[in-house]
Formats: structure tokens, C-alpha cells, sequence
């Protein structure tokens, strides 16, 4: 694939030589990128999330080329992503049981599109390339305008991790991925800002009560309202301990170079940075003592998030970018809020403190 030296300049610099041309979502590039998916190219493309390497999941070179792009080990599942209105049920999933089925038709009408991921039997056309070799597949559609255009183009389900290289921070900006697989994949889809920002919310529909692995925007509370009945926060379940096929379950994840500390308000009060220090807090008893902090080191840097749990998670991942941008040695972000509309960002923050 030739480089558009152009877009190159204007993104800046990455590490190797650039391969990938980073392409405007004009209706014209969407179709060239779904055309690009459909014969087995890898596609990077932003989701209301975060952006996603995106290979058809017919397509057995390119989802190779995924795992071989993120340095990703070959038995961790990828998500499936389709377009709002495609039939999974014509083969990529299916369904052991009604309840599975009243479940997935209750749940997606409620939350799809959207940050919401379920996992369900795999159906025969889902290769088991994509599902890492398990019988079940995470399955998702996204509501970013860019994704469902491409999605609905390729007319194919598309498999697609987070954008970054296997264990480090996903990416919210189309230049964040260039960064880091700008000399590995040929195709970069720009788009709006992900409005989440974290990773969508994955529920597994395997049993009959149905399981949070991965804590997102759409809380256990939403969820168990749809569904009538019940779905244990992820807090306290212990879900995510006990299955290492979620890579997003791995100790250390999520994860700049400098080094993050999660950090009351008081703890702040009577810490004392040592190294250049980036304090990131969405409180005002935080963002206080972080500038009393700032005005006597030098070497330290105040980043105020929105107050909010949403707002703090859409900003989480290009802040802690920030950090690395800055030479950052160390992050002090302040710890997460109580309750379940926080336990998104509480568990990236563990995973990249870990
Ligand atoms: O928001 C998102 O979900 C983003 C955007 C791009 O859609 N994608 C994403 O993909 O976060 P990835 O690969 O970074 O994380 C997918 C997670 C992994 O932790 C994987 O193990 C889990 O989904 N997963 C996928 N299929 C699964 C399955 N059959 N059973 C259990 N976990 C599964
Ligand atoms: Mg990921």
C-alpha cells in the first residue's frame, strides 16, 4: 500500500517507517475501506468507543494479520462487529435455548446500537480463528456513524480488537492509532471522537443468568432492568478472575509507560512527587490540592476531567496518552467515585496501575 505523504505529515511521527494512509470518513473512503475489508485487508475505523483493527472475519489472512498487528496471542477471542439490522442469527450465532434467544432480543433492541458486546454460542459460518478456538463469540454493534456506514458497506461481520498493541492503552484518536500500527496495517478510518471512550460493556449469555466479563458504560443496573431480573454488578462478581480467555482480564492492561497510582483526594494532600508528575482528577477537592501541588513542583502537571463517571471515561485513554506525550514518569489519577456507573473506569485504572 503507498503512504499518503500528505496525511503522514500531518499526523506526525511514528516509530518505524509509515504504511498506513490515514483516510477522512468521506462516504467515497468508506466505501474503499469496506471494499479493502472485503478483500482481506486490515481496516482500522473509530467506534463510539474506541477505534478497532477490523479484518472481515472470512477473511483467514487478514484476521491472522490481527493478531500479528497487536502481538496479540492467538487464543484470545476478538469481538464481531455487523451493522444495525444484520441477521446473526443466519448462521454466526445461535442460540441453545429461548431464554438465550428472549435474552439477546431484549437486550439489543434495548442497547444496540450501542457500547454493549454479547456472547452466545458461535453459529457455523463464525470461523473459530476468530473466536480464539472457544464454542462462543462476542458480538457487538456499534453506534459511531463512521462504523455502521463501513459496517453496512462490508455487508460481512467485522472482527475487530481495540487498535493498540496487545496490552497497552486503546486508542481514542485516529492519530493515536497511527502511533501504533501506523507501520503495520495499510488502512486508517478517521472519524468523530468515540463518545464513550472505554470498551463496551460484555455480557455473557452462556448461562442462564447472564454475566458482566467486562465493565462498561451500560451498567449491570440497565441491563438487569431490560432483562427483569437481577445482574450482579462487576465489582462483585468475580467473573473476570476466572476466565483468561478475556484479555481485558489480565493483571496488567490498559497500560502507559509511566507509571499510574490511583490517589484519594487526601493521599494527594501528603504525597510528594517525585519526577515530572501528571495529577488527573474530576474533583474539585482533588484539583485543588493538585494545583497547591503545582505551584511548589515545578514538575508537576494538572489535568481536570469532567465530573462526571462518562466524562472522565471518555477522556480516560488520551490522558494517559498525555502522559507519555509529556515524558511523564508517573500518573496520579484520582481514585474513581462509588457505585456502578463508575466500575468502567475503576477497572481500566486498576489494569494500567496493576
Ligand atoms: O468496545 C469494544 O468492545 C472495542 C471496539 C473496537 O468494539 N473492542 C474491544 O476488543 O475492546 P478487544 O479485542 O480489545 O476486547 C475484546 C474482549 C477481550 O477481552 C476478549 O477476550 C473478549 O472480548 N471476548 C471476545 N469473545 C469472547 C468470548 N467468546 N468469550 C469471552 N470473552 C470474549
Ligand atoms: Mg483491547
Amino acid at each position: 500500500m503507498t503512504t499518503d505523504s500528505a496525511n503522514a505529515s500531518k499526523v506526525g511521527a511514528w516509530p518505524s517507517p509509515p504504511h498506513a494512509t490515514l483516510l477522512g470518513a468521506t462516504p467515497a473512503n468508506i466505501e474503499r475501506c469496506a471494499k479493502a475489508l472485503v478483500q482481506g485487508q486490515l481496516v482500522a475505523f473509530p467506534t463510539e468507543t474506541v477505534f478497532g483493527l477490523g479484518a472481515a472475519v472470512n477473511q483467514a489472512e487478514a484476521v491472522a494479520g490481527i493478531f500479528k498487528a497487536k502481538g496479540r496471542p492467538a487464543d484470545h477471542p476478538l469481538i464481531a462487529h455487523a451493522s444495525p439490522g444484520f441477521d446473526w442469527a443466519d448462521g454466526w450465532i445461535q442460540f441453545n435455548h429461548s431464554t438465550q434467544q428472549q435474552q439477546f432480543e431484549a437486550l439489543t433492541r434495548a442497547f444496540w446500537p450501542g457500547p454493549l458486546t454479547l456472547v452466545l454460542p458461535k453459529g457455523s459460518r463464525m470461523p473459530s480463528q476468530v473466536t480464539g478456538g472457544q464454542d462462543s463469540v462476542g458480538i457487538r454493534c456499534p453506534s459511531h456513524s463512521v462504523a455502521k456506514a463501513l459496517l453496512c458497506a462490508a455487508g460481512v461481520p467485522v472482527a475487530a480488537p481495540s487498535a493498540n498493541r496487545f496490552g497497552k492503552v486503546s486508542p481514542t484518536r485516529a492519530v493515536h492509532v497511527m502511533a501504533e500500527l501506523g507501520d503495520r496495517i495499510p488502512w486508517v478510518l478517521d472519524g468523530d471522537i468515540p463518545e464513550v471512550g472505554i470498551e463496551s460493556t460484555i455480557v455473557s449469555l452462556l448461562e442462564k443468568s447472564p454475566r458482566i466479563l467486562r465493565p462498561g458504560a451500560i451498567t449491570a443496573q440497565q441491563l438487569g432492568e431490560v432483562l427483569g431480573q437481577p445482574v450482579e454488578g462487576f465489582i462483585k462478581s468475580s467473573a473476570l478472575q476466572n476466565n483468561p480467555r478475556v484479555s481485558g482480564a489480565l493483571e496488567k492492561h490498559y497500560s502507559p509507560d509511566a507509571k499510574v497510582r490511583v490517589i484519594t483526594a487526601l493521599g494527594l494532600g501528603e504525597f510528594t512527587p517525585v519526577g515530572s508528575t501528571l495529577c488527573v482528577g474530576w474533583g474539585d477537592a482533588f484539583l485543588t490540592r493538585a494545583d497547591a501541588l503545582r505551584t511548589r513542583h515545578p514538575h508537576v502537571m494538572v489535568e481536570a476531567l469532567g465530573n462526571s463517571p462518562n466524562e472522565v471515561a471518555k477522556n480516560l485513554y488520551a490522558t494517559l496518552r498525555q502522559a507519555d506525550e509529556l515524558n511523564c514518569s508517573q500518573v496520579l489519577f484520582e481514585q474513581p467515585g462509588i457505585g456502578e456507573e463508575w466500575e468502567g473506569v475503576a477497572d481500566r485504572l486498576k489494569r494500567a496501575s496493576a
